[in-house]
C-alpha cells in the first residue's frame, strides 16, 4: 500500500484526486478536479507539481475533457480534446514532461479508430492510465541503473528540490535513486536544500524522507559549499524539467549553483532524468522557456512579508545548468556520460 498518492483517478466520479503539495507538511489534504480548468488551475498554482506528474496529470485533463462533453458524436470527442489540450499546454512552461505528455496522449490515441463514443472514452482513459503506469516503471529502472554508481555500504546525497512519489506517479526520480540505495541495504544520508522560494526540499522532500525512515538533514541552498567542504559527500543527485539535447538541462532555480559548487569541491553530478524530460528538439539551455512566478513567493513567507514593501523583485522558477557540471545523466534505459549531444541521441533511439 501506498502511504500518500500524487495523482488517483476516480472511476466513479470522472475526476482525478490531487495530494495538495501546498498544504503538505502541516495539512495532508486530497481534493478531487473533475474540469479542465481545474486540473490546469491546479497545475498552474502547484497543488500538483513535479515534471512527470504534471504531465500525467494532464493526461488525465484530457479524459476528464472527453467524459465532460455531452455529445456522443466521435468527432465532438475529439474536438473537445483538442480543445482542453491547449488551456493544459498553457499552465506551466518549462516542464517538456506537460508537454511530451499531451503529445503521447495524441499519438496513442490517433492509432486506433474508435467507432463509438463508449470506446472513444475508454481509449483516451486506457492512455492516460498507461502513462501513468509507466511512470512507477520508468522509475525504478531508472533508480536501479543508479545502484552502479553507488559505494557498496554507505552514500551521502545531496538533493534539490523535490523529486519524489509526490513530484512523480510514485517512486520518485532523484528520490527514486536515494530511496533504492536505502532499499538496497545501504547506509544513506541526504543533505536536503531547502530550495527557497516555494520550500519544496523543507516542505515535501523532508517530509517524504520522513514517511521512508531515510536519514536525512536540512539545509538553507546557500550551506551546500560548506556542506562539501565539512563532509565526505559522495554526489549531488537532482531531477530535471527539460535536457536539450546537448545536455544543458531545466531545473528549480539554485540547480545551478549546486553544480557548480559541486565541480568546484569535486563532488560527483548526477541528473536523474526519464527520456520524457530528454528534448532533442530544444538543441541548448538558452532554448529554454524558464518560467517566472509572483514576486509574492520571494517577499512573503506563508502570507507573512518578508521584504520591504514595494520592492522589485525577480523570480525565475529555473535555472539552466550547463551540461559541463554534470558528471552523468540516469535514465530508465541506463546511464549517459558525455559528449552528451551524441550520447543522449543513442539513448533516446535505444
Ligand atoms: O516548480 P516545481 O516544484 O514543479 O519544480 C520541480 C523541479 O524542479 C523538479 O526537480 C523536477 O520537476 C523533477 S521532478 C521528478
Amino acid at each position: 500500500m501506498r502511504p500518500y498518492k500524487s495523482i488517483e483517478w476516480l472511476a466513479q466520479e470522472k475526476a482525478i484526486r490531487l495530494i495538495d503539495q501546498k498544504a503538505l507538511p502541516s495539512v495532508v489534504e486530497y481534493n478531487n478536479y473533475s474540469t479542465v480548468n481545474a486540473v490546469a488551475q491546479a497545475i498552474n498554482d502547484m497543488t500538483v507539481r513535479g515534471a512527470p506528474v504534471i504531465g500525467v496529470a494532464a493526461a488525465y485533463g484530457l479524459v476528464i475533457a472527453v467524459f465532460n462533453e455531452e455529445s456522443n458524436d466521435v468527432a465532438k470527442l475529439a474536438a473537445s480534446m483538442v480543445h482542453a489540450d491547449r488551456i493544459l499546454r498553457a499552465s506551466r512552461p518549462t516542464a517538456v514532461n506537460l508537454f511530451w505528455a499531451l503529445d503521447q496522449m495524441a499519438e496513442r490515441v490517433a492509432k486506433h479508430q474508435p467507432k463509438t463514443a463508449a470506446e472513444y472514452r475508454q481509449l483516451v482513459l486506457a492512455c492516460a492510465q498507461e502513462l501513468e503506469a509507466e511512470d512507477i516503471a520508468i522509475n525504478k529502472n531508472l533508480s536501479t541503473h543508479a545502484l552502479t554508481l553507488l559505494p557498496k555500504d554507505k552514500v551521502t546525497f545531496i538533493h534539490h528540490c523535490n523529486t519524489g512519489a509526490l513530484a512523480t506517479v510514485d517512486y520518485g526520480t532523484a528520490l527514486g535513486v536515494i530511496r533504492m540505495a536505502h532499499e538496497s541495504g545501504r547506509q544513506v544520508h541526504v543533505f536536503v536544500d531547502e530550495t527557497r522560494p516555494r520550500l519544496q526540499g523543507a516542505r515535501l522532500t523532508s517530509w517524504e524522507l520522513q514517511q521512508q525512515g531515510i536519514s536525512h538533514q536540512l539545509i538553507v541552498d546557500g550551506a551546500s559549499s560548506h556542506v562539501m567542504q565539512k563532509f565526505a559527500v559522495d554526489m549531488c543527485v537532482v531531477g530535471c524539467d527539460r535536457v536539450a539535447a546537448n545536455g544543458d538541462f531545466a531545473n528549480k532555480v539554485g540547480t545551478c549553483n549546486l553544480a557548480m559548487v559541486a565541480k568546484a569541491n569535486g563532488v560527483p553530478f548526477y541528473v536523474a532524468a526519464p527520456l520524457s524530460t530528454i528534448d532533442l528538439e530544444t538543441s541548448c539551455g538558452a532554448d529554454i522557456e524558464i518560467e517566472e512566478r509572483a514576486s509574492e513567493e520571494v517577499t512573503e513567507i506563508d502570507g507573512a512579508r518578508v521584504a520591504p514593501d514595494g520592492i522589485d523583485v525577480y523570480n525565475p522558477a529555473f535555472d539552466v545548468t550547463p551540461a559541463e557540471f554534470i558528471t552523468a545523466i540516469i535514465t530508465e534505459k541506463g546511464i549517459v556520460y558525455p559528449p552528451f549531444l551524441e550520447n543522449l541521441q543513442k539513448i533516446k533511439e535505444l
